[in-house]
């Protein structure tokens, strides 16, 4: 019988998680892992929740920006991302470390119209300017006491048919998306009162007005045993570097890299990682290709490297306020606004791919990949915590170790437990 999922939000959470379970023939044990991390304050959240999904946390040590060091908070389930990122950080962490700056901070959004005529439409935004910024305002007016607000508002023709009046807004240290949300509703409505026909009103995630520049060196010694060795280092480091900017499967590679670290701290920090994903792989391709966001080149004094991206985060609103762990993790990392945030995420992203730039011209990833590989492999398929030092050994001395090899040693290990 075919089940009838209709106000299955309106239900209970037991009545949620029993018909789930019944649906989808959870065993006893399923059901209660689910019933283990529900959640009540949740339902209050999303749509059909049922339980809490917990990945694992971690920080990134040895971090220093702009002379400051930090602890950063990173939520990842991929081995060896924290290891990479603190070796990273390491290596840029001589004198005041990554420098990082704020090229500018607002949030954008448009009013797409179709059929008008764009010079009119230019005139009265010129015209009305100063209205259609007290009317935006307006609509949310508590973003004047944090000291953001409606900007400018200019017209672009998108074709023969369509055109947008876009908005720029200071979101103060929120995020900004219901409250530009809010105000280009409340602009569009006016457009509208005089017969504009607006199709949509809504936020841009081409978050481009919201870049930081993170730049950082780390001298030829620390990259080799000898300066030899560690000039060679930097000179590969930078050869890939370019190979990112020419050669987009490259390029997609080397940004899922950055990514792994801009992420992990993203998600720490409650915010938004789809909103700064298609913000950053947007900008990746702003010139027409797709190209790597990092650029490292040799100097005098060793390998510098300096990367733009767009952050579209906030510090306050949306699942900061609502996630406990979100204040505790501001708390480790000792960051106090949003501009500080953008600054450390996007640090820990530079110091990411220079981890991974550097395992990939010298060892290749996966040498120093290996131990978590292996204990990650031996965890998927069922070793407890107390076991995994034999399993991780005995798999160490395989040359392609599987499930099979982790399943039959498990098999062994408590065989011997049970007799001793
Ligand atoms: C793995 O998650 C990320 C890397 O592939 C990044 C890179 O290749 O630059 C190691």
């Amino acid at each position: 019988m075919a089940a009838n999922w209709n106000h299955f939000y309106q239900k209970s959470a037991e009545q949620r998680l029993a018909l789930v379970a019944q649906w989808a023939h959870l065993t006893p044990s399923q059901l209660n892992d689910l019933q283990q991390t529900n959640a009540p304050i949740f339902d209050h959240l999303i749509e059909n929740y049922l339980a809490d999904y917990a990945l694992p946390e971690g920080v990134v040590t040895h971090l220093t920006v702009n002379g400051t060091a930090y602890l950063v908070p990173m939520v990842i389930e991929e081995p060896s991302v924290i290891a990479a990122a603190s070796n990273g950080s390491k290596l840029l962490s001589a004198g005041q470390g990554i420098s990082a700056t704020i090229k500018e901070r607002l949030l954008g959004g448009e009013v797409v119209m179709k059929n008008v005529s764009n010079a009119a439409l230019s005139a009265l935004v010129a015209r009305q300017q100063v209205t259609l910024i007290q009317l935006a305002n307006a609509s949310h007016p508590s973003i004047l006491r944090h000291g953001g607000g409606a900007k400018r508002l200019t017209v672009r023709k998108l074709d023969d048919q369509f055109t947008a009046v876009d908005l720029l807004v200071d979101p103060g240290e929120a995020m900004g998306a219901n409250l530009i949300n809010t105000m280009l509703e409340a602009v569009a409505g006016w457009f509208r009162d005089r017969q504009y026909d607006v199709i949509m009103a809504i936020l841009t995630n081409n978050a481009d007005h919201s870049l930081v520049r993170v730049q950082g060196t780390v001298s030829f010694d620390r990259l080799g045993a000898t300066l030899e060795a560690g000039r060679n280092v930097a000179d590969r480091i930078a050869d890939a570097s370019t190979v990112a900017k020419i050669d987009p499967h490259r390029a997609v590679t080397n940004n899922k890299g950055i990514m792994n670290g801009v992420d992990a701290v993203v998600l720490a920090m409650g915010n938004d990682w789809r909103a700064v994903e298609s913000a950053v792989h947007a900008f990746a391709a702003s010139t027409g290709q797709y190209r790597g966001l990092s650029h490292w080149r040799v100097t005098q004094t060793g390998l510098t490297g300096d990367m733009t991206i767009p952050l579209p985060v906030g510090y306050v609103g949306g699942a900061a306020g609502v996630f406990q762990m979100v204040a505790v993790n501001h708390a480790i990392a000792h960051v106090t606004d949003v501009s500080e945030l953008m600054k450390v995420i996007a640090a820990v992203g530079l110091a990411q791919n220079l981890a991974a730039l550097k395992a990939l011209v010298t060892d290749g990833i996966q040498k120093g990949h290996m131990s978590l590989q292996l204990k990650s492999l031996a965890m998927a398929n069922g070793t407890k915590p107390a076991e995994l030092g034999f399993i991780v050994g005995e798999l160490r001395k395989l040359a392609q170790p599987d499930a099979e090899d982790v399943k039959q040693l498990l098999v062994q290990l408590r065989k011997q437990d049970f007799h001793e």
